[in-house]
């Protein structure tokens, strides 16, 4: 049977890949899009989902920019990808509220509130923060608020955008395991999957905590990503609600729509192991009773545990492998590849129609690990 041929091979359905194969369809290119389990259904899933690109960097922080590049990114991409698919990706503009607990936090953030004032961010005392949400700590002695920062359903994003890719033109293997590359020379020219061989020009590896995997499919590059677990926790939301997503002491609060309130997240370092554990779920409540003491009143909905994919500095790995033509990274978002798939689809997207990797994107090039 004659092997049909792609533009461009993605590996993985997680909001990464799917972020890339709707931006690549939507450009007329011919994707398809190999995932052996289901779309969004791993570490995009597990997510809290948050938007917070200010909360999360620190201006100056190479990555920063494309953080709220992605940010600005989202109100159109959702709109489209909401259409097409008539799938909601539950987006919530809440803005976040991040709390002191003693003297030197709450000098720290009123530093950071300054230096994010072009954002919208400014420091809150006590009372005002108790006025935006009332039933923070007694404790807490003071907040940053950052307007612009939101939320997100990490797995229906990404199944929006994997829908949204599908009525663009994109194809879809699901149940597909990739297995190895297939290469001619120093190009690759495909892949070989756990049902058949599929043949491309280009070949995305979009795998997530799995990249660290695939090494010995690449002589000459070791592509550095390692699992880190994230445990989380779902309460019932207390009545009357809570309205901002909360960074409390070593801990998050994200109300979403669906009722529930999760409370993350734990890291550890500990392989592919994804059960959750008394001991972190304990810790997520203790710390979470201890930045709002009346979530002691909710009442308990589940737990569970994703893998992030990290990197030694943290920062995704986006772009060409070096000595391998054709081959391209996207992976390693570790604690932001919710808020960092838009612009990790246009990305790839500009790299593969214009062979040149976009300026905002060049400070996640793999290259910077040989
Ligand atoms: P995944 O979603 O894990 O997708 C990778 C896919 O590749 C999987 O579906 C897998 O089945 C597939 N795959 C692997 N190997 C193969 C193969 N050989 N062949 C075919 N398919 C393969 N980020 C944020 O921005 N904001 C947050 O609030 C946030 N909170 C988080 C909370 C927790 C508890 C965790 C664990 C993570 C959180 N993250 C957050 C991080 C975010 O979830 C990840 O960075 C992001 O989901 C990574 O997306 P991905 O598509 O690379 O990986
Ligand atoms: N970004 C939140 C987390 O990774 O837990």
């Amino acid at each position: 049977m004659l092997m049909r041929t792609y533009d461009v091979i993605v590996v993985g359905g997680g909001v990464i890949g799917s972020s890339i194969a709707f931006w690549l369809a939507r450009e007329g290119v011919s994707v398809l899009l190999l995932e052996r389990d289901r779309i969004g259904y791993h570490a995009s899933r597990a997510s809290a989902g948050m938007l917070t690109p200010l909360a999360e960097s620190r201006v100056g922080d190479p990555g920063f920019d494309a953080g709220v590049e992605s940010l600005e990114l989202v109100p159109a991409l959702i709109h489209e990808v909401r259409e097409l698919s008539g799938i909601d990706p539950e987006w919530v503009a809440s803005g976040l509220l991040e709390l002191a607990f003693d003297a030197r936090s709450a000098s720290a953030l009123g530093t950071r509130a300054a230096s994010l004032e072009r954002f919208g961010c400014e420091y809150l005392d006590a009372d005002q923060a108790r006025k935006q949400e009332p039933r923070i700590s007694d404790l807490a002695l003071g907040a940053l608020w950052s307007p612009r920062e939101s939320h997100i359903s990490g797995e229906r994003f990404a199944r929006a955008l994997a829908s949204a890719a599908a009525r663009r033109g994109a194809h879809f293997r699901l149940g597909t395991e990739v297995l190895g590359l297939r290469t001619d020379g120093d190009r690759v020219i495909g892949v070989r999957s756990s049902h058949d061989e599929f043949s491309a020009g280009n070949v995305v590896l979009a795998n997530g905590a799995w990249a660290g995997l695939c090494n010995e499919w690449l002589p000459g590059f070791d592509i550095p990503v390692q699992p880190v677990k994230g445990q989380m926790v779902a309460l019932s939301a207390p009545q009357p609600g809570i309205r901002h997503i909360v960074l409390g002491s070593d801990i998050y609060l994200v109300p979403r729509p669906d009722g529930t309130l999760r409370v993350g997240a734990t890291s550890e370092w500990v392989g592919f192991d994804t059960r959750p554990t008394a001991h972190a779920t304990q810790r997520l409540l203790r710390a979470a009773m201890h930045t709002m003491p009346s979530l002691a009143d909710c009442t308990f909905v589940d737990t569970w545990a994703g893998l992030r994919p990290a990197t030694p500095d943290e920062l995704p790995l986006v772009g060409p492998v070096p000595g391998l033509k054709g081959l391209t990274l996207a992976c390693g978002h570790y604690r932001r590849g919710i808020l960092l798939a838009p612009v990790t689809g246009w990305g790839i997207a500009e790299l593969i129609l214009n062979q040149s990797v976009p300026d905002m994107i060049k400070c996640f090039d793999p290259g910077r690990f040989i």
